[in-house]
């Protein structure tokens, strides 16, 4: 089996996330902060470690500004909805995934305005001059996507985040496709808010993501209740994460993305992009072979993820990725990738494209063998 869906959640995992998550359901699975005993403070040192982790690979000044989530979606949700008023206005892009669309679209139903605008059709790139153009006296955020998960485009957010702070406004980053891929350091980009998932390329569990939180910001909490600390209140406690953590946390999926983590910086970061670029750069020169591929990528490609989306001529994506799956046993994803308002864009919408997307796991060997099965399926139609 071949693996090629990476950016919907990386697969398979390293051994020691396998190894940590079967030890930390056994040996450590209490309930962190609710409890001094000793299983509930072993549950408590692993979140904490992964949080002290997590706020090393993206340089956050401290450790309590990393709030752990459920999924890069659950970080989004938090950081748009705990932000924004009515009344207020967002600067956003037309690439953006339905985790950002989809919330920002719920808040202009309750009075949020938003500006949403087209990449440079050359580069791919949303234009440092057209989002400070487009900041007005009410704007309050500006919030990007840092690569899209369609055309794998990763947008230089140091210059947007010099922007937005000299305008004194609060900058969000959504890193779903480059957290553990791409160097992220919040405090030289200037990003307030900065959300991700754990289980793309930080290699951890599906049920993991983060939202960073720089000092800049305060959110209104989306969920109240439990927080195993300040237990004497009746009120939401406001100390940092728990105000923004309510709620049994998945501690299991944390204790893997602590693993996925440490296993990162064993590699490190610059090793994991270099393999996956020296793969991308074999997909790309061998699907480049192809008689009729179309495929769906700036012109002046200067920094891009490890995702490359395409068409065959004649074949419906959905076709395409049936027959690599049954006849070659080869997982792409195929069709909008959640991200309709990126397809719309591109103009492939409604029936979006077939994706591969590439993982530190993958081989020259898998790329080759989805190339040779692509060329037999583009051969294979009148
Ligand atoms: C750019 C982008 N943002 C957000 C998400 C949502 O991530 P999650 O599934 O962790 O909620 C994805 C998932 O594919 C994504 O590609």
């Amino acid at each position: 089996m071949i693996y090629l869906d990476n950016a919907a959640t990386s697969w398979p995992k390293p051994e020691n996330v396998y190894r940590a998550m079967d030890e930390f359901l056994r040996e450590h699975a209490g309930n962190p902060g609710r409890g001094a005993h000793s299983l509930a403070l072993a549950a408590e040192r692993v979140i904490e470690e992964t949080r002290s982790l997590v706020a090393r690979l993206i340089n956050a000044p401290e450790r309590d500004r990393i709030i752990l989530t459920f999924n890069c979606t659950d970080a989004l949700n938090l950081g748009l909805k705990g932000l924004l008023k009515p009344g207020d206005h967002v600067i956003t892009s037309r690439i953006g995934h339905n985790s950002l669309v989809r919330p920002l679209n719920k808040l202009e139903g309750k009075g949020v305005r938003t500006t949403r605008l087209p990449p440079c059709s050359d580069t791919g790139f949303l234009s440092a001059e057209d989002i400070e153009q487009a900041i007005d006296e009410k704007t309050k955020l500006v919030a990007v996507t840092h690569a899209s998960n369609v055309t794998g485009v990763v947008q230089p957010i140091e210059e947007y985040g010099a922007v937005v702070r000299r305008h004194g406004r609060v900058f969000m980053v959504d890193a779903a496709q480059t957290a553990g891929i791409f160097p992220i350091d919040v405090q030289t980009s200037e990003v307030d808010l900065l959300a991700f998932s754990g289980h793309k390329g930080l290699l951890g569990s599906p049920g993991t993501g983060v939202l960073y939180l720089s000092h800049r910001v305060e959110l209104d909490s989306l969920r109240e209740g439990g927080t195993g600390s300040h237990s004497e209140l009746d009120e939401q406690p406001v100390a940092l994460p728990y105000r923004y953590e309510s709620g049994t946390p998945n501690t299991v999926g944390i204790a893997g993305l602590g693993a996925g983590l440490k296993y990162i910086f064993e590699q490190g970061i610059e090793r994991i992009r270099i393999h996956e670029q020296s793969l991308l750069d074999q997909l790309l020169q061998g699907l480049s072979q192809i008689p009729g591929i179309i495929l769906y990528q700036p012109q002046d490609m200067r920094r891009r993820a490890p995702i490359v989306s395409f068409n065959l001529p004649g074949w419906e994506p959905a076709e395409v990725g049936a027959i690599l799956d049954q006849a070659f046993d080869i997982k792409v994803r195929t069709g909008l990738h959640c991200a309709a308002a990126a397809h719309k864009t591109l103009g492939t919408y409604p029936h979006g494209s077939i994706r591969i997307s590439l993982g530190y796991f993958n081989t020259a060997q898998d790329v080759e063998s989805v190339l040779q099965a692509l060329g037999k399926i583009a051969s294979s139609k009148p």
